[in-house]
């Protein structure tokens, strides 16, 4: 590895105040497609690199402490790109934890995938179920997949859910408040995100986890998911541990 790059990392490392950690960190991973077109390369060579990244983030946060990691890899609108980007796509769940299921269980990770699953093909949904059956007794950090996810379809999934209860008559409508409703969603037993990193120079939320970033803190750079590094993960740490939280509130006068 690039020394200078290292010693980059270890500086900034020093500077990560371990008190003031995000619990929950999202991220929407882009910018693999235009990373290829700039090598010259297929698209999907973008989305192997990203898996690359991916790994390297993870490891980071780990290492860090941080509780969650959320990564959207399939939003319910990536069905309209190519079939072959499609089927690339769907294949890299599998890829993915072939190599870094072992690695995830013996560092306690517990691995969760919100979204709806039933779409996905069999070879993805089998590599998925296999890796929530190995890491549900693991009590580390929890790595959530977002696939096939839709922040609107999720809401609105709870909204269904919700009016089932009150048709059954097991819920009053002036017993929906927002902590029962945060709880019918995918996350529901999960913290709001404090922190949204997205790279690509997009600033969009994209229909990801839109109940649950009401006040996240959202951080964007024009690097694109390849070439998203450890040292840009802990910028983002460093530049959120420096941001006010007010809530709505105030902290000072
Ligand atoms: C967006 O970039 C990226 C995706 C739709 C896929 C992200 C997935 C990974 C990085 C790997 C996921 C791995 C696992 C294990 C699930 P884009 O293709 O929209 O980029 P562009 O906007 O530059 O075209």
């Amino acid at each position: 590895m690039n020394r200078d790059r290292e010693k980059r990392e270890s500086e900034l490392i020093k500077l990560i105040s371990a008190e003031k950690l995000p619990k929950h960190v999202a991220i929407i991973m882009d910018g693999n497609g235009r990373w290829a077109r700039k090598q010259g390369l297929p698209r999907i060579a973008g989305h192997r690199e990203g898996m690359n990244t991916l790994k390297e983030i993870i490891t980071c946060a780990n290492e860090l402490g941080i509780n969650v990691v959320t990564l959207y890899a399939f939003s319910t609108e990536n069905w309209k790109r190519p079939s072959w980007e499609v089927e690339f796509l769907m294949r890299l769940p599998e890829e993915y934890l072939k190599t870094e299921l072992q690695p995830l269980i013996e560092k306690n990770v517990v691995i969760r995938v919100m979204g709806d699953l039933e779409q996905l093909p069999a070879v993805t949904k089998r590599a998925i179920k296999n890796a929530l059956q190995a890491t549900k007794d693991n009590t580390g950090m929890i790595l959530n997949f977002a696939l096939n996810y839709g922040g609107r379809s999720e809401i609105l999934n709870a909204v269904k859910k919700i009016a089932e209860r009150v048709q059954e008559g097991a819920l009053k409508p002036e017993e929906i408040s927002e902590d029962l409703f945060t709880r019918y969603l995918y996350t529901g037993d999960l913290p709001d995100p404090d922190l949204l990193i997205r790279p690509s120079g997009e600033l969009r939320i994209s229909n990801f986890l839109l109940w649950q970033l009401a006040y996240t803190e959202l951080w964007f750079t024009t690097t694109l998911w390849p070439d998203f590094k450890k040292e840009h993960f802990l910028k983002a740490i460093l530049d959120y541990q420096e941001r006010e939280r007010r809530f709505g509130g105030i902290n000072k006068i």
